[in-house]
């Protein structure tokens, strides 16, 4: 089971210092942080997991405002973020673009995230399964069921507004995610402590991708301790 603390743009170097001072996860549960670029450094030094939100493919290069697998892991990032629907929404990233971050980084010897997920327009006009497909075979296509490879599902209209999956939307599309890409599958979109048992608890949900309840250390201490009782 891996909870992934998906930061945002959100935590100076001190904040992360006061948050990892404070986080204290069960064990028997893989935690993950994915910190601002700047504070990486930081999470890394106070001995947690640590992950990037976004990596670029090409090892250097003119590649202005971006990161490379090797500039992560001298600061001893694992693994990264990639295709997050902020990501896609706001910053023009596509299914193929996405694609190649995540097998440069996995080649690079990174672990991956990769998040999918449909809009609400999408689920409404009954595009759901056709914007999962798409987005989740151009992952398949370049890297295959990578050992280091997560997907995260992430349906955009419950991302930061309260609304959640029903733990049957959750198990559908993990389950469909699944039949495409082998892989496990994080769900992510306002998990919270008191829903993370539920969703965690559904078969094809192989752990959480958390973003504001993981700004809190003891919110996330809470959603770690509800992913070991889900599977207890
Ligand atoms: P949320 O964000 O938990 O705040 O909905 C999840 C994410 O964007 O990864």
């Amino acid at each position: 089971m891996l909870i992934a603390g998906n930061w945002k743009m959100f935590k100076t170097q001190a904040e992360t210092r006061e948050f990892c001072a404070a986080f204290s996860p069960p064990d028997g549960v893989d935690v993950v942080v994915c910190p601002p670029f700047t504070s990486l450094a930081a999470a890394v030094e106070s001995g947690l997991r640590v992950f990037a939100q976004n990596v670029h493919w090409a090892e250097d290069g003119a590649y202005t405002g971006e990161i490379s697998a090797a500039m992560l892991q001298e600061l001893g990032v694992a693994g990264s973020l990639v295709g997050h629907s902020e990501r896609r929404q706001y910053f023009g990233e596509s299914d193929e673009s996405v694609a190649r971050r995540a097998a440069a980084a996995l080649e690079a010897g990174l672990d991956v995230i990769a998040c999918v997920g449909e809009t609400l327009e999408e689920r409404e006009r009954g595009a759901t399964e056709l914007v999962l497909r798409l987005q989740t075979d151009a992952v398949a296509d370049a890297v295959g069921a990578h050992p280091r490879l997560v997907v995260a599902y992430e349906p955009v209209w419950a991302i930061g507004t309260g609304e959640t999956a029903t733990p049957e939307i959750a198990q559908d599309a993990h389950a469909f995610v699944k039949s495409i890409l082998d892989v496990p599958v994080l769900y992510g979109g306002s998990v919270k402590p008191d829903n993370a048992a539920e969703l965690l608890s559904q078969p094809a949900v192989d752990g959480a991708l958390v973003g504001g309840a993981s700004l809190d250390p003891d919110s996330f201490a809470a959603i770690c301790r509800a992913a070991l009782a889900a599977r207890a």
